[in-house]
């Protein structure tokens, strides 16, 4: 079977853990393999950068370089060789979060990104490791707000002003303009039960799930 490699992204506060959970539960149901994992992070190397990115005061270029790095390490160690035995990869957060947060959020420039993201991605032969699938869950950065306001301590990206999700979010826009069949939008601004049927229905549209 070959693998499948999902991302998943939106704003702070999009609610995408549970929903990752349980497709989880549905991949693992149907016999598939699984390998859940998350950015920056996923290896002990990349989750020791992860503290720093989240915690570390680092100008827009630092920042970038360093979720790369971390990048490189979890697609080495963790991404190529899941996809290779033919899991189905289910990653929270991958590249198109560096281009809303880096790029747009912190206003790094972003054709370097691309030349970053060939470079990392790259692994032969012009062949370059993309998701088959990101999930966006779209939502706006107000009601994002309000569901962060009660939670826990805010990281260096959580404390950030409305203003900076906004700006994330057209980040994410502008990246599925970029990537139109590769991205699903979903509304994220209803009833979690809601958001998890659209969320099955970008699965079950790609024949990933029955
Ligand atoms: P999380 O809280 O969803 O795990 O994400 C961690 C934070 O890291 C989130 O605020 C977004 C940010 N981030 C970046 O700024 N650049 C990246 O490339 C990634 C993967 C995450």
């Amino acid at each position: 079977m070959n693998g499948i490699f999902i991302s998943f992204e939106g704003i702070d506060g999009a609610g995408k853990s549970t929903h990752i959970d349980g497709l989880a539960q549905a991949f693992r149901a149907q016999g598939r393999a699984l390998t859940l994992t998350r950015e920056p992070g996923g290896t002990p190397l990349a989750e020791r950068i992860r503290q720093m990115v989240l915690n570390d005061t680092m100008d827009p270029m630092t920042e970038a370089l360093l979720v790369f790095a971390a990048r490189r390490d979890h697609l080495q160690q963790v991404i190529q060789p899941a996809l290779a035995r033919g899991d189905v990869v289910l990653c929270d957060r991958f590249t198109d979060a560096t281009f809303a947060y880096q790029g747009a959020g912190r206003g790094f420039d972003w054709q370097i990104l691309s030349q970053l993201e060939k470079w990392v991605q790259g692994f032969g032969q012009g062949t370059m490791v993309q998701p088959d699938l990101t999930v966006w869950f779209d939502l706006p950065a107000s009601v994002a707000a309000q569901r962060l306001s009660s939670a826990r301590v805010p990281d260096r990206f959580e404390a950030q002003p409305q203003h900076f999700f906004e700006t994330v979010a057209c980040g994410y826009a502008r990246r599925q303009t970029e990537n139109p069949v590769r991205f699903a939008q979903i509304n994220a601004d209803q009833p979690p039960a809601g958001v998890w049927v659209d969320v099955l229905a970008a699965m079950q549209s790609r024949g990933y799930l029955l």
